[in-house]
């Protein structure tokens, strides 16, 4: 695994540049990050190109030994480019222009801005495609930040139009898919189709699906333009994107299709701030983050990427500037989290970023430097992690052990028919996750297309639509399966089965949803030291009331390998049903200490301790650390050779 830098040489003095090389390498960083933003200075106006200073950067970096990641700067396009060309500006829902200024204000669908894109894309890879320094390529940046995936700018408007086109051919089946005699919605033309937003109440639901699968299309094609290019001029190096935390904003099984390594940007402190989690959570983790928000991003892109070839390309080294309160880490943080992604298979992890400015909108954001150019505390804590890489080498294969499936249509549709406030398909995910690592577990989130054949467990929170491919492997499926509510509640165009849910996925579980019903918090059926909360699926089924609460209503349904889940997956009904299926699989649970994670590899068993105390390492984890100590002090990890 490499270690690197987010590094941005047109903000320091020319002078600086070799001395910022050079401790990078001190620090044991051998990648280095750059250009993501620099439109402005490689192009300072259409056509008149400014290589001189990147040139010299390339090689200062290179001959320090610094292999570089180089970005296309289409994130930020220049002022200059957008006064010639006003309406490749994108528009919010409430049709307002997203003004210059900051940065991702362009339209995906806007074909003059696309136009723009591929050239300066090409002129980028022209000049540095061949250079020996370069060992990859950054697409854009995180695409979809600030809430920039979905336009409702007329560019917008005609591109959906045309993909709605050749999606259904005529307007009659749109018609018909969507059920637009509902509320006179019916179109004689799909030039009448407008965009979802500004209706007085909710626009149709499969209205909405097709424009947020559409916004995903839109995304991965401006991706791929980049990535054919790169791929012409630049062969034989990998090509990466960096996505975020939390976010679902298009489909990332599809961009990662198209890349050679799908990378993420790592900032727990931020997300445990930003996203929900409890006040307790928030208080207890401030500084380290809650141990399941790194690793499940690790794991969930791990499972989008190709050849599950992915990344770290922005690790958090210390306090953000964007988050609600922006604590810092606690010492050993840093270390431990570039340690964790290494354990979940990364090849890199880079740090955001190398310097902190003193300018500009992230003045208030850590680098390992400070603002003068000193070292800040991240940067000791680089070079530990550097040695600690050194050290062990390869972490070789992880171990399947439990699968649970995501899919990015899932989400969207809870989020676009959610029937129960904040009821998301993420976070049911997120939080199976998260009671399967409490048990000790290594666990991959896999897409429906991924073979489930390695898993004794596998987990469907919540998946309204089935593919056929997924039907497939769930019929062939021998371990332990748990299915949650909502799964296959849909067709693909937002359509409840004729069957009723779930679909046809009642051939391998006997049950029928009849009745719905989401419930307001406290409004619950007691069982056994679990609770019915949030949502309760009435049923017609021949199958084993398993989970029986006192009033008689049914938590969770078996027969044969299969459980129906029917209530929201979250909390302590989870972990019951968690737990039985476990150990109906034969695996081991392992009760750890709070804030303890434990990750397998074929070589390795890697120990975090997330908490803010020491914390002993559970004896059935034997033996002596190679690395840490089996009493874990805050904030420090441990790795023991694999048995
Ligand atoms: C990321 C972004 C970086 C930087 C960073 C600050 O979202 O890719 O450019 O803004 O956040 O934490």
């Amino acid at each position: 695994m490499h270690l690197g830098a987010c590094y941005y040489p047109e903000h320091w003095p020319r002078e600086r540049w070799e001395t910022d090389a050079r401790m990078m390498r001190e620090a044991g960083l051998t990648r280095v990050r750059i250009g993501e933003f620099a439109w402005s200075r490689i192009e300072p106006e259409r056509g008149r190109f400014d290589w001189q200073w990147l040139d010299d950067a390339v090689e200062v970096l290179h001959s320090a030994g610094l292999g570089i990641i180089m970005g296309t700067p289409t994130a930020t396009p220049p002022k200059w480019l957008v006064d010639s060309m006003p309406n490749m500006i994108a528009l919010d829902r409430q049709e307002r222009p997203r003004g210059f200024g900051s940065r991702r204000h362009y339209c995906f669908s806007h074909a003059g801005y696309r136009k723009q894109a591929a050239r300066i894309t090409r002129a980028v890879a022209e000049r540095y495609g061949q250079h020996p320094g370069i060992v990859s390529w950054q697409t854009d940046n995180e695409y979809g930040c600030h809430d920039t995936v979905q336009s409702f700018s007329p560019a917008a408007r005609d591109a959906f139009r045309l993909w709605l086109v050749d999606r259904y051919r005529t307007v009659d089946a749109l018609n018909e898919t969507w059920g637009n005699v509902f509320w006179s919605m019916e179109y004689r033309n799909f030039d009448e189709v407008e965009l979802p937003n500004l209706t007085v109440t909710e626009a149709n639901p499969a209205h909405w699906l097709a424009f947020r699968r559409f916004s995903s299309d839109q995304v991965v094609s401006f991706n791929k333009a980049q990535v054919d290019i790169l791929r012409e001029l630049s062969p034989g190096r990998d090509i990466t994107h960096n996505a975020m935390g939390f976010y679902t904003g298009y489909d990332h099984h599809d961009l990662a299709a198209d890349l050679d390594v799908l990378g993420w940007d790592s900032y727990p402190l931020g997300f445990l701030e930003m996203f929900r989690f409890t006040d307790q959570e928030k208080l207890d983790f401030a500084r380290q983050g809650q141990p399941d928000i790194a690793a499940f991003h690790h794991d969930l892109y791990r499972g989008c990427a190709k050849d599950e070839r992915w990344s770290v390309l922005e690790q958090q080294p210390g306090p953000v500037n964007w988050a609600r309160h922006n604590p810092a880490p606690l010492d050993g943080m840093v270390a431990l989290w570039t340690l964790e992604a290494m354990a979940h298979g990364a090849e890199m992890v880079s740090y955001f970023r190398w310097r902190q400015a003193p300018f500009a909108q992230e003045q208030m954001h850590a680098g390992l430097l400070r603002p003068d150019g000193e070292p800040a505390p991240a940067l000791k804590e680089a070079r530990t992690a550097a040695d600690s890489v050194e050290q062990l080498g390869p972490v070789g294969t992880s171990i399947r052990e439990a699968a649970v499936v995501f899919a990015y249509d899932a989400e969207w549709i809870t989020q676009i028919q959610p029937q129960g406030e904040g009821l998301s398909a993420l976070w049911a995910v997120f939080d199976s996750y998260r009671a399967l690592r409490q048990l000790g577990l290594n666990v991959d989130i896999v897409s429906p297309k991924a073979d489930l054949s390695p898993y004794k467990l596998v987990i469907l929170p919540c998946l309204p639509i089935v593919p056929d491919e997924l039907f497939r492997s769930l019929q062939a499926f021998r371990g332990q399966l748990i299915i949650g509510p909502r799964t296959a509640s849909r067709d693909n165009d937002f359509l409840i089965p004729d069957e009723l849910p779930p679909g046809r996925v009642q051939s391998i579980l006997p049950l029928k949803v009849t009745r719905t019903e989401s419930l307001r918090p406290g409004l619950e059926h007691q069982g056994d030291g679990w609770s019915i909360a949030l949502w309760f699926d009435h049923v017609e089924t021949e199958m084993e009331a398993e989970l029986v609460a006192e009033d008689g209503a049914v938590a969770c349904w078996v027969h044969a390998n299969c459980r129906y889940l029917a209530t929201w997956p979250q909390g302590a009904v989870l972990r019951e049903v968690v737990t039985r299926a476990l150990d109906n699989a034969g695996l081991q649970a392992l009760e750890t200490p709070d804030g303890l994670r434990i990750r397998r590899t074929s070589n390795y068993v890697f120990v975090f301790n997330y908490a803010a105390h020491e914390n002993e390492i559970p004896e059935a984890i034997s033996g002596t650390p190679i690395i840490g100590s089996r009493k874990l002090p805050a904030a420090s990890f441990a790795v023991f050779p694999a048995d």
